[in-house]
């Protein structure tokens, strides 16, 4: 191994991650080696550490801020791959590449599979192959942290709330994860009964299968068997490829059925087959195809009493509501309120480009007061209205007022002083109406049924009014 001939400046040295010097730990049990690698990787500017057996390894990982480490499979005590078994087990992030002088094919692979990021054959050939897979390694690593830190930040969103009633659902969905049957998410609009369903894949065995969902109330009905089963190229008109249906796209991981209790009758027939003998096949093939998705559904009606009504079918009720899962409405856990509403700000704040904004006790004070019927998605939209309506930096029970549906109205109520009764029951009307869509995030046929109107005749109202959804 050659060394540079040329003198760098520190602050230049690759060794120098992001500010810092890496910490390159040299695992190997002849001193010659460890002498030779820890020379090369400290003129680049790595600090190095250096550990002669399995077990100074592992502890020096466990007790020392490690980077990446260079692991010798041959060591006097443990076999190196179970030093790295274990080294991704206490430290999954940790990049760890293997170095032998006498790999054979099944090591090789044997490093690979329990999550060594390279291999490299000793005598190392030249000080390059040494720091590039150093390089690499490290920047594999942050590759990775960057990734987890989008999903945490643009996924599905972290489940918050500290009450009662959120403890006992992160519960009953650790248990349920666990397990393999079949989920009912129950609860009002809102609840969060999706990011419930998210949780439930994320924690389960099959994380990294896919989480595929089917909004069960809004495939039209000559589509139903092609979204639930696929179909092959010309079985219909329009069949123009081959497609995948939700249950195969499934495959290994979990399907949503979301809105189960809009699912139209024929719909239902379908999807008990499948639940029954877990075999279907593409419209038009011919081919039995098999699947292993596990199935969540989710729905904000009373499913028994659609079951009781004969709109929903008994048998297939029994089959997805193994096990139940209900979400609590936020007014029933008002606690979690100003925790939400804290992070919602800064999320809405940071969206829409307007310096970061809190609420004060008052203003907290004044979100706990509402009763929240379109529970936690309405105060998230109550909040961005907030981000983009008030001005900072601290927020109070006025801003709050200006920006909940019930002190529009009051507002209107002055204003129309002397306003004959009809302009009166119109303005009564649109504040009802204007609610309702509000509590259910604008969904015209939900709110109509929250409001006991035709879908139709809600829509005529609508405009007459001249409401437009998402004022
Ligand atoms: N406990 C929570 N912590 C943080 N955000 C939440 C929580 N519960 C719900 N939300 C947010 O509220 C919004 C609504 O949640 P979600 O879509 O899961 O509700 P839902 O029960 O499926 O509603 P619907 O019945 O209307 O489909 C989403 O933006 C979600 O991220
Ligand atoms: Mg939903």
């Amino acid at each position: 191994m050659s060394l540079p001939t040329e003198p760098v400046s520190m602050e230049n040295l690759p060794g120098y991650h992001r500010g810092v010097a890496a910490t390159v730990l040299i695992v190997d049990d002849e001193r010659n080696i460890q002498v030779t690698l820890a020379r090369a990787l400290s003129l680049e500017g790595y600090a190095t550490e250096t550990a002669g057996t399995g077990r100074e390894a592992l502890e020096k990982i466990a007790s020392l801020p490690v980077d990446l480490v260079l692991l010798d499979v041959k060591l006097p005590d443990l076999d190196g791959l179970a030093v790295l078994e274990r080294a991704r087990q206490t430290r999954p992030g940790l990049p760890v590449a293997v170095m032998s002088g006498h790999g054979s094919i099944e090591t090789v692979r044997q490093a690979f599979v329990l999550g060594a990021f390279d291999y490299l054959e000793k005598p190392i050939e030249g000080r390059e192959r040494l720091l590039a897979a150093v390089r690499n390694g490290l920047a594999l690593r942050d590759l990775a942290a960057e990734n987890a830190e989008l999903k945490r930040t643009t996924g599905p969103g972290e489940m918050l709330g500290g009450s009662p009633a959120m403890q006992r659902l992160r519960e009953l969905l650790r248990r349920a994860a666990a397990a393999e049957g079949r989920v009912l998410i129950t609860g009002e609009n809102g609840t969060g009964k999706e990011l419930v369903a998210r949780a439930l894949h994320d924690g389960s065995r099959r994380r990294a299968g896919p989480f595929v969902k089917l909004n069960c109330a809004a495939v039209p009905a000559e589509l139903i068997e092609s979204e639930l089963f696929g179909h092959e190229r010309g079985a219909f008109t329009g069949a123009v490829a081959a497609r995948r249906g939700k249950f195969e796209l499934a495959d290994g991981g979990t399907l949503l059925l979301d809105e189960v209790g809009d699912m139209p009758p024929a719909m239902q027939a379908k999807v008990l087959r499948v639940l029954q003998e877990g075999e279907f096949e593409r419209v038009g093939g011919q081919t039995t195809l098999r699947t292993d998705a596990r199935v969540v559904a989710a729905t904000n009606k009373d499913l028994l009493a659609e079951v009781a009504a004969g709109r929903f079918r008994e048998d297939l009720y029994y089959r997805l509501a193994v096990v139940i899962v209900p979400t609590p409405a936020l007014r029933d856990r008002k606690e979690d309120v100003p925790e939400l509403a804290d992070r919602f700000l800064a999320e809405a704040c940071e969206r829409n480009g307007r310096r970061p904004m809190t609420l004060g006790r008052d203003a907290q004070a004044a979100l706990q007061a509402h009763d929240w019927p379109g529970n936690v998605r309405e105060l998230r939209n109550a909040v961005e209205r907030l981000a983009i309506l008030a001005d900072g930096p601290v927020l109070g029970a006025e801003d709050v007022a200006a920006a909940l549906p019930g002190a529009r109205r009051a507002r209107t109520d002055r204003a129309r002083e002397g306003a004959g009764f009809h302009e009166l029951v119109e303005d009564a009307e649109r504040e009802i109406i204007l609610a309702a869509l509000l509590a259910h995030a604008d969904n015209v046929s939900d709110t109509a049924r929250a409001l006991g109107l035709e879908r139709s005749h809600l829509y005529k109202k609508m405009r007459a009014l001249g409401i437009k959804r998402g004022e």
